[in-house]
């Protein structure tokens, strides 16, 4: 989760949240259609209820992911440079991230992580678990260039970004991302990134919409921060969580459908919203091999080779920096 909340979470201090908060729910909530930025749906309760999105039957990325990385340890310790760096844009608080170190065994780790909190945590677990591997975490944005330890500088490296989190941005700031890695990493270096697969909408849909009603109550519960924090009044029980399938964009859309029409006020501005209308919290953006492969390129990376689980549902792809060349 952290790997989520570290791509949205930019402010450091209490007050900074407080505004760029307030800033983005009432210019969203001005917007048409009306839209609140994924990043705030992180919150302690968020971030909580996130961790058992992960484990639900109909949520099938995290295990697909896994079961890539299991079934193909062998392949992918070939492929990657041996002795070399791994670089994990997020804290590294998943389960991906040992499994990923117990077959690579690389000769340092660097996970990159907006939240100082949640690098420290997980990094000290990590090492406890593999007290062979030296780890230099970074608290950085890496929304931008990140400038890495020196104590990496000659290794070769890998950089890895699991949980089809590129998938949460749109297509340009995905590209711009990518980017950001490429100049973090420099030339000769490898990428390693889960995207999630285009497939039938019913099941993505029922992933994102579950039957026990997790992720109905993951994206409520921005309603209730909005009214907590920012002194709203939204009636949270006029509201309900939709996953819509958007084919244009080949993404997962979620969104918050009023019941009713209601008028409600946020930090005394005061709003109207008609029945049937929406705030759209959250995309996740699936690919198939030729739009990954477009994504990759644009970003800067030539994809190299390319994993799906067993069923199809889930991809891992690994890709080679691209060294810039003047002609076709
Ligand atoms: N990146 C993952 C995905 O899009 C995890 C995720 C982000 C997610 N936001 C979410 C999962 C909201 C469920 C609901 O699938």
């Amino acid at each position: 989760m952290a790997v989520n909340k570290s791509l949205f979470l930019v402010e450091h201090d209490k007050n900074g949240v407080y505004h760029a908060f307030r800033e983005d729910v009432l210019n969203g909530l001005k917007q048409s259609p009306k839209a609140i930025p994924a990043r705030w749906l992180y919150d302690e309760t968020g971030s909580q209820i996130f961790e058992d999105i992960t484990e639900l039957p109909e949520y099938y990325p995290t295990r697909a992911e896994r079961q890539i990385l299991v079934d193909r340890s062998k392949e992918l310790s070939q492929l990657i440079r041996s002795n070399g760096a791994v670089v994990e844009f997020g804290s590294g608080s998943s389960l991906k991230t040992p499994l990923l170190l117990s077959f690579l065994q690389p000769s340092v780790y660097v996970p990159i992580d907006i939240s100082g909190d949640y690098l420290r945590s997980s990094a000290l677990k990590l090492s406890s678990q593999f007290p062979g591997i030296p780890i230099y975490p970074v608290e950085a944005d890496f929304l931008r260039k990140v400038e890495l330890p020196e104590q990496v500088v000659e290794y070769s490296k890998l950089g890895f970004f699991p949980g089809s989190t590129i998938g949460n941005m749109v297509a340009g700031s995905a590209v711009d991302l990518l980017r950001s890695m490429r100049e973090t990493l420099g030339d000769a270096s490898q990428l390693l990134i889960g995207m999630d697969m285009i497939k039938d909408p019913k099941i993505l849909i029922a992933a994102y919409d579950d039957k026990a009603g997790i992720t109905a109550k993951f994206n409520l519960n921005v309603i209730n921060r909005i009214n907590r924090e920012l002194n709203g009044n939204l009636p949270i029980e006029n509201f309900r969580h939709e996953a819509r399938w958007n084919n244009d964009y080949a993404r997962i859309e979620m969104h918050l459908v009023a019941k009713e029409s209601l008028q409600f006020s946020v930090s005394g501005e005061v709003f109207t919203i008609a029945k049937g209308e929406s705030l759209h919290t959250e995309n996740s953006h699936k690919y198939n091999e030729r739009t990954a492969n477009i994504l990759l390129q644009a970003g800067g990376w030539t994809p190299s080779h390319r994993w799906l689980d067993n069923q199809n549902l889930f991809s891992l792809i690994l890709a080679d920096a691209t060294i810039p060349r003047s002609a076709p």
